[in-house]
């Protein structure tokens, strides 16, 4: 076997550019693409033979991946190096370079490049199908045209939080029992909803429908809600209302605790009927739908500030979901910025390909209060302004590098500094209900025992310090 034909066979035909060096940095090979940086008509004796820096403009040892290599025996993979070829061509290419040892000497170094415009191309190639496939989708979507476009995969994050919501997701999303979702604004709750539908057999090629609660007027809402009959106020006109349009499908009811208490007295008696009555209508229409309620306020709180009925908190709850803020699963920080990293290097055409780890330090101790909408919005932003290929805190937005962030070294800190007293005992006891009521996960009673003070204390203090983040309802 000719082993040397097959390599030169090989690396004529190959793409890339591929330079060999001796252990002086001197060119000793390359093949046929060099070309492209430097003239069409390169002339061999132009480069043979030629040590590499004096092949480029401005260039030195230190920022030689060459010379590092030589130096190091280290080989360096996927580098981005700009440079200017002594035929005044600016190149930026992705490198990969390695030493060549013999007899445990470095005898020179081996360098594949790949000109960085080879990639954009193949980039725009891929962005371009992805936007067929997403086209074509939407078109299979909206024959479906179920309304809901999000799936249990949209759902990003390694924590346990995140698996158990997972888990729990696939194991009621058959069931027709009502569902309350609480969690923080931007923590996934509508996500969570749509992802309950589209993982139903039932209701997932049956209509999804959201209404939120909140700044519509009582009367208003209720004929969105249950439709009306001609005549039955001003103007109304026979119309389906919501609960109609969604038969066999789910209902989505955001922000329950804005509406009108008279109101959700109405919507009980729907779910305990399965019936609506139009406004202004004698006729009931018996329906199929699944209610899915959610509230930013804890639930408990909205019913005993009687923001939400008791009867009808209880009849919604019959299945219940926490989503914990994202300070307290910060483990999901990290993925959920790769994963919009990604997803704006689709939608810019970006090339951006991580965080520096100082940007990321600070981006995991911030304490998100908008969470996952808030993070999203964070990447787009840096995403635009970016001109680089890593994410550094000078990307970072104002309002985000002004925050106050949960501060990672301040026990060490904290044995210098003297706080007042009453801030003190203030915070050991949020920090002792917080635990014990993660412990008991989230039952009041058995934390009140572990706590050894009455169940109503407890209560007290929990809506006085407005401890809710780690409350669960299961
Ligand atoms: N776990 C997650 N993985 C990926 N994206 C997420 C996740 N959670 C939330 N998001 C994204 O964050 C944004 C906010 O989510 P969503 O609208 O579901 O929040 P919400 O809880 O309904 O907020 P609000 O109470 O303000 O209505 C959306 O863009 C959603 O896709
Ligand atoms: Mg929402």
């Amino acid at each position: 076997m000719n082993y040397k034909l097959w390599l030169d066979t090989i690396i004529k035909y190959k793409n890339e550019c591929i330079v060999i060096v001796d252990k002086n940095a001197n060119v000793i090979y390359y093949n046929e693409p060099i070309s492209n940086f430097f003239a069409q008509d390169t002339d061999q004796s132009e480069i043979l033979g030629k040590n590499i820096l004096d092949l480029l403009e401005n260039f030195t040892e230190e920022e030689s991946t060459f010379y590092r290599v030589l130096k190091t025996g280290e080989p360096i993979f996927d580098y981005m190096q700009t440079f200017i070829t002594y035929a005044k061509k600016r190149v930026t290419a992705i490198s990969t370079t390695m030493p060549l040892i013999e007899n445990n000497k470095i005898i020179g170094a081996v360098e594949i490049l790949e000109d960085i415009n080879n990639f954009k191309k193949l980039h725009k190639k891929v962005t371009e199908l992805q936007r067929e496939d997403h086209y074509r989708l939407n078109l299979s979507s909206n024959e479906k045209n179920n309304g809901a476009v999000y799936t249990i995969n949209d759902i990003i994050g390694v924590s346990e939080e995140i698996n158990s919501l997972k888990n729990k997701i696939l194991k009621i999303a058959d069931s027709s029992s009502s569902v309350l979702i609480y969690g923080e604004t931007g923590t996934g709750k509508e996500l969570v909803v749509q992802a309950i539908h589209n993982s139903s057999f039932r209701r997932k090629d049956k209509p999804f429908i959201a209404q939120n609660c909140a700044a519509i007027p009582k009367n208003l809402l209720e004929s969105i809600l249950f439709g009306t009959t001609s005549g039955s106020f001003t103007g109304s006109k026979e119309k389906p209302g919501l609960f109609e349009l969604a038969d066999g499908g789910t209902l989505l009811l955001d922000e329950i605790n804005s509406m009108d208490l008279e109101l959700q007295a109405k919507l009980l008696r729907v779910l305990q009927t399965g019936e609506i009555m139009r406004v202004g209508g004698g006729k009931t229409i018996k329906l199929d739908v699944r209610v899915v309620a959610t509230s930013n306020i804890d639930p408990l709180d909205a019913v005993n500030k009687g923001l939400i009925r008791q009867d009808l908190y209880y009849r919604l709850n019959v299945i219940s979901l926490c989503i914990p803020p994202l300070r307290d699963r910060r483990e999901d920080i990290e993925v959920l910025l790769d994963y919009y990293i990604e997803m704006y290097n689709r939608v810019l055409s970006k090339n951006v390909c991580g965080i520096s780890d100082s940007c990321k330090k600070y981006l995991v101790s911030y304490n998100w209060p908008g969470n996952i909408r808030e993070l999203r919005y964070t990447v787009e932003h840096m995403m635009n302004f970016i001109d680089r290929n890593i994410i550094d805190s000078d990307d970072l937005p104002n309002n985000i590098k002004s925050f106050d962030i949960v501060d990672i070294d301040k026990s060490e800190k904290d044995d210098l500094v003297i706080y007042p007293l009453k801030d003190t005992i203030k915070q050991v006891e949020i920090n002792m209900i917080k635990k014990a009521l993660t412990a008991t996960n989230g039952n009041q009673a058995k934390a009140a025992k572990l706590l050894e003070i009455p169940r109503q204390t407890l209560f007290n203090k929990i809506l006085k310090y407005d401890i809710k983040s780690n409350i669960r309802f299961e």
